[in-house]
């Protein structure tokens, strides 16, 4: 079937013995892959427009995955189902995610994986996800049309993050390879511009951006 780079990556990180959530699934696409080309049995995609369910619905239609995948209009994890245990959420601002997580917190005590890919924020993310009490088992960045993405994968399990480690990413800091290094370049680059347009008057945050500049002039370094 045809699905992006980003998606494809996100899916291959679903456990295989899973029952999935995707929560603004728009296309559906997600889902599909997984009970199309990774064997999962079934899966719920939702989301809470009716825009992107319509598409969703021809895409199940024209993939013929009725059977294994059931479509809910809902906000956010209010789609939850008894059963669930894993929640995929990607193409979203972090907060937004955020958001979806804090609405239905006492969801998650049946949920051993959340795969998350925000298309911001990932420190608050992160951040969030540590307080309710999982870890990050992988990272994983991805290129797609030019734009690098960040999935993160969260477990059940209390477990201390520097800031260092956070910024950087736990996982992602012990890699090497030109992608994690192109992600950290852009990412020096962005930090230069903010800490150049900061008012003086913004101690805290121009304290904040040069420590966030080392780490990661000193990462891109060696
Ligand atoms: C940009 S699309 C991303 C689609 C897909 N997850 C992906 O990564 O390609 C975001 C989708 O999330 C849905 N959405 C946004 N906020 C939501 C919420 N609180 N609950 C459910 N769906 C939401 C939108 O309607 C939209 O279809």
């Amino acid at each position: 079937m045809k699905i992006n780079e980003r998606l494809k990556k996100i899916g291959d990180l679903v456990p295989l013995s899973s029952y999935p959530l995707d929560i603004g699934c728009d296309h559906a696409l997600l889902s599909i892959y997984l009970v199309k080309e990774k064997g999962i049995k079934k899966a719920i995609a939702s989301d809470n427009k009716s825009g992107p369910l319509q598409k969703a619905k021809e895409n199940i239609n024209f993939y013929k995955v009725n059977d294994k995948i059931k479509l809910v209009k809902a906000e956010g994890l209010a789609s939850y189902e008894e059963g669930i245990d894993t929640i995929t959420i990607s193409g979203m601002g972090g907060l937004n995610i955020n958001k979806i997580i804090d609405n239905h917190k006492k969801l998650l005590k049946n949920i051993n994986t959340l795969i998350l890919s925000p298309n911001n924020y990932s420190i608050a993310v992160k951040r969030k996800l540590i307080k309710l009490g999982y870890h990050i088992i992988n990272e994983q960045l991805v290129k797609d049309k030019n734009i690098i993405y960040q999935i993160l994968v969260f477990t059940k399990g209390k477990k201390y993050y520097s800031y260092k480690k956070m910024f950087l990413g736990p996982i992602l800091m012990t890699k090497k390879d030109e992608l994690t290094k192109e992600y950290y370049k852009n990412l020096l680059d962005n930090k230069k511009k903010l800490l150049q347009s900061l008012p003086k008057s913004f101690r805290k945050k121009i304290r904040l951006t040069k420590k966030e500049i080392k780490y990661l002039e000193d990462i891109i370094n060696t």
